[in-house]
Protein backbone atom coordinates (compact mmCIF):
# COMPACT_ATOMS: atom_id res chain seq x y z
CA UNK A 1 0.00 0.00 0.00
CA UNK A 2 1.61 3.09 -1.07
CA UNK A 3 -0.36 5.30 1.12
CA UNK A 4 -1.38 7.49 -1.55
CA UNK A 5 1.92 7.93 -2.63
CA UNK A 6 3.12 6.89 -6.36
CA UNK A 7 6.12 5.29 -5.57
CA UNK A 8 7.47 3.18 -2.56
CA UNK A 9 10.51 5.68 -2.57
CA UNK A 10 8.10 8.91 -1.98
CA UNK A 11 6.27 7.12 0.47
CA UNK A 12 9.38 6.02 2.53
CA UNK A 13 11.40 9.38 1.63
CA UNK A 14 8.00 11.42 2.94
CA UNK A 15 8.03 9.14 6.32
CA UNK A 16 11.23 10.37 7.90
CA UNK A 17 10.16 12.16 10.42
CA UNK A 18 8.13 9.56 12.06
CA UNK A 19 10.68 7.07 11.53
CA UNK A 20 13.26 8.92 12.99
CA UNK A 21 10.92 9.58 16.22
CA UNK A 22 10.70 6.16 16.11
CA UNK A 23 14.14 5.18 16.64
CA UNK A 24 14.93 7.64 19.56
CA UNK A 25 11.50 7.08 21.75
CA UNK A 26 11.99 5.39 24.48
CA UNK A 27 15.70 5.43 24.45
CA UNK A 28 16.86 8.84 25.65
CA UNK A 29 17.53 8.91 29.47
CA UNK A 30 17.65 12.64 30.44
CA UNK A 31 18.59 12.11 34.03
CA UNK A 32 22.09 11.01 32.69
CA UNK A 33 22.43 12.82 29.28
CA UNK A 34 22.86 9.47 27.64
CA UNK A 35 20.92 6.74 25.91
CA UNK A 36 19.08 3.12 26.93
CA UNK A 37 20.30 0.67 23.81
CA UNK A 38 18.42 -2.39 25.39
CA UNK A 39 19.78 -5.27 23.20
CA UNK A 40 23.63 -3.72 22.85
CA UNK A 41 24.55 -6.40 25.38
CA UNK A 42 27.74 -4.58 26.48
CA UNK A 43 28.60 -3.89 29.53
CA UNK A 44 30.27 -0.65 30.91
CA UNK A 45 33.70 -2.40 31.45
CA UNK A 46 33.73 -3.91 27.86
CA UNK A 47 32.58 -0.60 26.42
CA UNK A 48 35.44 1.43 27.91
CA UNK A 49 37.99 -1.64 26.97
CA UNK A 50 37.05 -0.74 23.21
CA UNK A 51 40.42 0.48 21.46
CA UNK A 52 38.86 0.51 17.72
CA UNK A 53 35.79 0.57 15.93
CA UNK A 54 35.61 -1.44 12.63
CA UNK A 55 32.17 -0.69 10.70
CA UNK A 56 31.16 -3.50 7.95
CA UNK A 57 28.51 -2.77 5.55
CA UNK A 58 27.39 -2.88 1.67
CA UNK A 59 25.76 0.09 -0.37
CA UNK A 60 24.09 2.63 1.45
CA UNK A 61 24.73 1.40 4.90
CA UNK A 62 28.40 1.60 4.51
CA UNK A 63 27.54 5.09 3.53
CA UNK A 64 25.43 5.00 7.06
CA UNK A 65 28.53 3.19 9.08
CA UNK A 66 31.00 5.86 7.74
CA UNK A 67 28.82 8.34 8.88
CA UNK A 68 28.55 6.50 11.98
CA UNK A 69 32.05 5.82 12.65
CA UNK A 70 32.56 9.86 12.71
CA UNK A 71 30.47 9.74 14.86
CA UNK A 72 31.78 7.36 17.13
CA UNK A 73 35.23 9.10 17.01
CA UNK A 74 33.95 12.85 17.61
CA UNK A 75 32.12 11.43 20.39
CA UNK A 76 33.70 8.17 21.95
CA UNK A 77 36.71 9.35 20.67
CA UNK A 78 37.54 5.77 19.75
CA UNK A 79 39.99 5.60 16.34
CA UNK A 80 37.12 4.16 14.03
CA UNK A 81 36.74 3.30 10.57
CA UNK A 82 33.66 1.99 8.00
CA UNK A 83 34.93 -0.15 5.10
CA UNK A 84 32.69 -2.57 2.59
CA UNK A 85 32.16 -5.83 4.09
CA UNK A 86 32.93 -7.68 1.18
CA UNK A 87 36.41 -6.00 0.81
CA UNK A 88 37.15 -6.86 4.53
CA UNK A 89 36.14 -10.71 4.26
CA UNK A 90 38.88 -10.76 0.49
CA UNK A 91 41.44 -9.62 2.23
CA UNK A 92 42.53 -11.87 5.36
CA UNK A 93 42.27 -8.94 7.68
CA UNK A 94 43.79 -9.27 10.88
CA UNK A 95 41.04 -9.51 13.75
CA UNK A 96 41.96 -7.82 16.89
CA UNK A 97 40.13 -8.71 20.17
CA UNK A 98 40.08 -5.34 21.47
CA UNK A 99 37.91 -3.80 18.34
CA UNK A 100 34.37 -3.53 18.48
CA UNK A 101 33.27 -4.55 14.69
CA UNK A 102 29.81 -3.51 13.84
CA UNK A 103 27.85 -5.10 11.10
CA UNK A 104 25.14 -2.68 9.63
CA UNK A 105 22.51 -4.01 6.92
CA UNK A 106 18.87 -2.92 6.52
CA UNK A 107 17.71 -6.26 5.03
CA UNK A 108 20.22 -8.21 7.47
CA UNK A 109 19.99 -10.48 5.07
CA UNK A 110 23.03 -9.53 2.53
CA UNK A 111 25.73 -12.14 2.21
CA UNK A 112 28.71 -10.08 2.04
CA UNK A 113 27.91 -8.57 5.76
CA UNK A 114 26.86 -11.97 7.11
CA UNK A 115 29.65 -13.97 5.45
CA UNK A 116 32.18 -11.04 7.50
CA UNK A 117 30.34 -11.50 10.71
CA UNK A 118 30.68 -15.37 10.70
CA UNK A 119 34.20 -14.96 9.72
CA UNK A 120 34.60 -12.59 12.80
CA UNK A 121 32.64 -14.64 15.20
CA UNK A 122 34.99 -17.57 14.08
CA UNK A 123 37.78 -16.20 14.97
CA UNK A 124 36.50 -14.79 18.44
CA UNK A 125 35.74 -11.36 17.64
CA UNK A 126 32.92 -9.04 19.31
CA UNK A 127 30.37 -8.22 16.77
CA UNK A 128 27.31 -6.14 16.95
CA UNK A 129 24.41 -5.12 14.87
CA UNK A 130 22.90 -2.29 13.30
CA UNK A 131 19.89 -3.83 11.61
CA UNK A 132 16.15 -2.80 10.56
CA UNK A 133 14.80 -6.11 10.04
CA UNK A 134 13.93 -7.43 13.00
CA UNK A 135 14.90 -11.01 13.34
CA UNK A 136 17.18 -11.40 9.82
CA UNK A 137 19.71 -13.13 9.58
CA UNK A 138 22.58 -10.61 10.42
CA UNK A 139 20.47 -9.62 13.70
CA UNK A 140 20.51 -13.26 14.98
CA UNK A 141 24.21 -13.75 14.17
CA UNK A 142 25.54 -10.99 15.76
CA UNK A 143 26.27 -10.75 19.70
CA UNK A 144 23.96 -7.93 20.21
CA UNK A 145 23.09 -4.56 18.43
CA UNK A 146 20.66 -1.72 17.58
CA UNK A 147 17.70 -1.79 15.68
CA UNK A 148 17.26 0.69 13.32
CA UNK A 149 13.33 1.01 13.77
CA UNK A 150 12.72 2.85 10.36
CA UNK A 151 9.90 0.23 9.74
CA UNK A 152 9.38 -2.11 5.93
CA UNK A 153 11.27 -0.24 3.31
CA UNK A 154 10.41 -1.77 -0.51
CA UNK A 155 12.08 0.57 -2.89
CA UNK A 156 15.08 -0.83 -3.91
CA UNK A 157 16.76 2.40 -3.48
CA UNK A 158 17.32 2.77 0.93
CA UNK A 159 16.03 6.29 2.01
CA UNK A 160 14.29 6.22 5.37
CA UNK A 161 16.54 3.12 6.62
CA UNK A 162 19.54 5.07 5.61
CA UNK A 163 18.15 8.17 7.98
CA UNK A 164 17.42 5.77 10.84
CA UNK A 165 20.56 4.13 10.23
CA UNK A 166 22.41 7.09 11.25
CA UNK A 167 20.45 8.51 14.06
CA UNK A 168 21.07 4.62 15.17
CA UNK A 169 24.76 5.41 14.79
CA UNK A 170 24.24 8.86 16.47
CA UNK A 171 22.45 6.96 19.62
CA UNK A 172 25.29 4.40 19.74
CA UNK A 173 28.39 7.35 19.29
CA UNK A 174 26.36 8.90 22.35
CA UNK A 175 25.94 5.90 24.71
CA UNK A 176 29.65 5.03 24.48
CA UNK A 177 30.29 8.46 24.54
CA UNK A 178 29.04 8.97 27.91
CA UNK A 179 30.21 5.76 29.39
CA UNK A 180 33.77 7.51 27.62
CA UNK A 181 34.85 10.70 28.07
CA UNK A 182 31.85 12.82 26.47
CA UNK A 183 30.42 15.15 29.53
CA UNK A 184 27.38 15.44 30.44
CA UNK A 185 27.09 18.91 29.22
CA UNK A 186 27.90 17.30 25.42
CA UNK A 187 25.41 14.91 25.94
CA UNK A 188 22.68 17.16 26.66
CA UNK A 189 23.47 19.27 23.46
CA UNK A 190 23.49 15.86 21.52
CA UNK A 191 20.10 14.94 23.23
CA UNK A 192 18.86 18.46 22.09
CA UNK A 193 19.84 18.07 18.78
CA UNK A 194 18.40 14.21 18.24
CA UNK A 195 15.41 15.46 19.45
CA UNK A 196 14.83 18.56 16.98
CA UNK A 197 15.26 16.11 14.18
CA UNK A 198 11.86 14.92 13.26
CA UNK A 199 10.77 18.41 13.15
CA UNK A 200 13.65 19.76 11.15
CA UNK A 201 13.02 16.98 8.51
CA UNK A 202 9.50 17.88 7.61
CA UNK A 203 11.20 21.36 7.30
CA UNK A 204 13.43 19.69 4.22
CA UNK A 205 10.41 17.67 3.19
CA UNK A 206 8.40 21.08 2.76
CA UNK A 207 11.09 22.15 0.21
CA UNK A 208 10.12 19.36 -2.32
CA UNK A 209 8.52 21.88 -4.75
CA UNK A 210 11.91 23.88 -5.36
CA UNK A 211 13.88 20.44 -5.07
CA UNK A 212 11.71 19.16 -8.13
CA UNK A 213 11.83 22.53 -10.58
CA UNK A 214 15.74 22.06 -9.89
CA UNK A 215 15.42 18.87 -10.81
CA UNK A 216 14.29 19.51 -14.37
CA UNK A 217 17.80 20.80 -15.12
CA UNK A 218 19.75 18.28 -13.46
CA UNK A 219 17.88 15.92 -15.76
CA UNK A 220 19.68 16.97 -18.38
CA UNK A 221 23.49 16.12 -17.18
CA UNK A 222 25.01 13.39 -18.29
CA UNK A 223 27.53 12.93 -15.62
CA UNK A 224 27.35 14.82 -12.08
CA UNK A 225 30.17 15.49 -9.31
CA UNK A 226 29.17 15.42 -5.81
CA UNK A 227 32.11 16.89 -3.28
CA UNK A 228 32.27 17.05 1.23
CA UNK A 229 34.85 17.01 3.38
CA UNK A 230 34.83 14.73 6.30
CA UNK A 231 31.38 14.81 7.79
CA UNK A 232 30.08 16.19 4.16
CA UNK A 233 31.91 13.70 2.25
CA UNK A 234 30.21 10.25 2.84
CA UNK A 235 26.74 12.51 2.54
CA UNK A 236 28.28 13.33 -0.86
CA UNK A 237 28.62 9.20 -1.62
CA UNK A 238 25.72 8.68 -0.65
CA UNK A 239 23.93 11.22 -2.79
CA UNK A 240 25.78 10.51 -5.65
CA UNK A 241 24.83 6.71 -5.15
CA UNK A 242 21.06 7.26 -5.17
CA UNK A 243 20.85 9.30 -8.41
CA UNK A 244 23.34 6.45 -10.45
CA UNK A 245 21.06 3.96 -9.06
CA UNK A 246 17.58 5.50 -10.12
CA UNK A 247 18.25 7.99 -12.51
CA UNK A 248 21.47 5.84 -14.35
CA UNK A 249 23.29 9.36 -14.32
CA UNK A 250 26.27 9.01 -14.20
CA UNK A 251 27.99 10.67 -10.90
CA UNK A 252 31.37 10.34 -8.78
CA UNK A 253 31.82 11.33 -5.41
CA UNK A 254 35.08 13.09 -4.26
CA UNK A 255 36.10 15.00 -1.03
CA UNK A 256 36.40 18.43 -1.82
CA UNK A 257 40.04 18.21 -1.11
CA UNK A 258 41.04 15.62 -4.00
CA UNK A 259 39.18 17.58 -6.86
CA UNK A 260 42.69 19.31 -7.52
CA UNK A 261 44.33 16.11 -7.46
CA UNK A 262 43.02 14.88 -10.51
CA UNK A 263 38.61 15.40 -10.81
CA UNK A 264 39.09 19.35 -11.54
CA UNK A 265 39.73 18.25 -15.55
CA UNK A 266 36.36 17.18 -15.88
CA UNK A 267 34.86 20.33 -14.41
CA UNK A 268 32.99 21.57 -17.47
CA UNK A 269 29.52 23.22 -17.95
CA UNK A 270 27.86 20.26 -18.55
CA UNK A 271 29.21 18.29 -15.69
CA UNK A 272 27.41 20.13 -12.71
CA UNK A 273 29.05 19.41 -9.16
CA UNK A 274 26.81 19.16 -5.95
CA UNK A 275 28.52 20.80 -2.85
CA UNK A 276 27.85 19.24 1.15
CA UNK A 277 28.50 22.34 2.81
CA UNK A 278 28.17 22.22 6.46
CA UNK A 279 28.83 25.35 8.48
CA UNK A 280 31.13 23.93 10.71
CA UNK A 281 34.67 24.65 10.83
CA UNK A 282 35.56 23.85 7.21
CA UNK A 283 33.02 26.21 5.44
CA UNK A 284 35.73 28.12 4.55
CA UNK A 285 37.13 25.25 2.71
CA UNK A 286 34.34 24.37 1.02
CA UNK A 287 33.91 27.89 -0.18
CA UNK A 288 37.25 27.60 -2.27
CA UNK A 289 36.91 24.66 -3.62
CA UNK A 290 33.41 26.06 -4.80
CA UNK A 291 35.53 28.94 -6.06
CA UNK A 292 37.72 26.65 -8.06
CA UNK A 293 34.85 24.76 -9.83
CA UNK A 294 33.47 27.87 -10.30
CA UNK A 295 36.41 29.52 -12.33
CA UNK A 296 35.96 26.59 -14.39
CA UNK A 297 32.83 27.66 -15.33
CA UNK A 298 31.09 24.77 -13.46
CA UNK A 299 27.87 24.59 -12.04
CA UNK A 300 27.25 24.63 -8.44
CA UNK A 301 24.08 23.19 -6.54
CA UNK A 302 24.98 24.05 -2.98
CA UNK A 303 23.17 22.15 0.43
CA UNK A 304 24.13 24.45 3.08
CA UNK A 305 23.00 26.15 5.77
CA UNK A 306 22.86 29.55 4.63
CA UNK A 307 22.83 31.14 1.08
CA UNK A 308 25.88 30.16 -0.58
CA UNK A 309 27.21 33.04 -3.45
CA UNK A 310 29.29 30.46 -5.16
CA UNK A 311 27.07 28.21 -5.85
CA UNK A 312 23.90 28.98 -8.55
CA UNK A 313 21.60 27.35 -6.10
CA UNK A 314 21.84 26.86 -2.41
CA UNK A 315 19.49 23.90 -0.81
CA UNK A 316 19.27 25.78 2.89
CA UNK A 317 18.72 23.57 5.18
CA UNK A 318 18.12 23.57 9.14
CA UNK A 319 21.23 23.45 11.45
CA UNK A 320 21.33 20.87 13.88
CA UNK A 321 24.80 20.08 16.09
CA UNK A 322 27.56 19.69 13.85
CA UNK A 323 28.02 16.00 14.60
CA UNK A 324 24.42 15.28 13.79
CA UNK A 325 24.18 17.89 10.42
CA UNK A 326 24.79 14.57 8.17
CA UNK A 327 21.42 12.92 9.06
CA UNK A 328 19.76 15.97 7.46
CA UNK A 329 21.24 16.93 4.60
CA UNK A 330 21.49 14.39 2.59
CA UNK A 331 17.52 14.20 2.57
CA UNK A 332 17.23 17.11 -0.26
CA UNK A 333 19.21 15.09 -2.53
CA UNK A 334 17.10 11.91 -2.34
CA UNK A 335 14.04 14.14 -3.10
CA UNK A 336 16.42 15.44 -6.30
CA UNK A 337 17.59 11.92 -7.26
CA UNK A 338 13.60 11.09 -6.66
CA UNK A 339 12.77 14.12 -9.41
CA UNK A 340 15.33 14.08 -11.69
CA UNK A 341 14.75 10.06 -12.17
CA UNK A 342 10.84 11.03 -12.11
CA UNK A 343 11.47 13.70 -15.03
CA UNK A 344 13.34 10.71 -16.91
CA UNK A 345 10.62 8.05 -16.97
CA UNK A 346 12.78 6.07 -14.78
CA UNK A 347 11.09 2.86 -13.28
CA UNK A 348 11.88 4.29 -9.64
CA UNK A 349 11.24 1.34 -7.14
CA UNK A 350 12.97 -1.36 -9.47
CA UNK A 351 15.94 0.57 -10.86
CA UNK A 352 17.30 -2.06 -13.54
CA UNK A 353 19.89 -5.02 -12.86
CA UNK A 354 19.41 -4.31 -8.90
CA UNK A 355 17.65 -6.01 -6.28
CA UNK A 356 16.27 -4.98 -2.69
CA UNK A 357 18.79 -7.52 -0.79
CA UNK A 358 21.46 -9.34 -2.17
CA UNK A 359 21.97 -12.64 -0.48
CA UNK A 360 24.10 -14.35 -3.01
CA UNK A 361 28.25 -13.58 -3.25
O1 LIG B 1 20.08 -4.65 3.17
P1 LIG B 1 21.42 -3.98 3.19
O2 LIG B 1 21.43 -2.69 3.91
O3 LIG B 1 22.49 -4.92 3.73
O4 LIG B 1 21.78 -3.74 1.68
C1 LIG B 1 23.03 -3.21 1.31
C2 LIG B 1 23.02 -2.68 -0.12
O5 LIG B 1 22.76 -3.73 -1.03
C3 LIG B 1 21.99 -1.57 -0.32
O6 LIG B 1 22.18 -0.52 0.58
C4 LIG B 1 22.04 -1.02 -1.75
O7 LIG B 1 23.23 -0.31 -1.96
C5 LIG B 1 20.80 -0.15 -2.02
N1 LIG B 1 20.30 -0.41 -3.35
C6 LIG B 1 21.04 1.32 -1.83
O8 LIG B 1 20.01 2.14 -2.22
Amino acid sequence: DMGGHDTYMHKEISEQADAVDRVLRGRIDDRFSTVHLGGLNLDPREARAIRRVKILGCGTSYHAGQIGAQMIEELARIPSDAEPASEFRYRNPVVDPDTLYIAVSQSGETYDVLAAVQELKRKGARVLGVVNVVGSAIARETHGGVYVHAGPEVCVVSTKCFTNTVVAFGLLALHLGRIRDLSVADGKRIIEGLRKLPGQIQEILAMEDEVKQLAAEYAEARSMMFIGRVRGYPVAREASLKLKEISYIHAEAYPASELKHGPLALIEPAMPTVAIVPDDDLLEKNRAAMEEIKARSGRILAVAHQKQDKADHTIVVPKNENELDPILMGIPLQLLAYHVALAMGRDIDKPRNLAKSVTVE
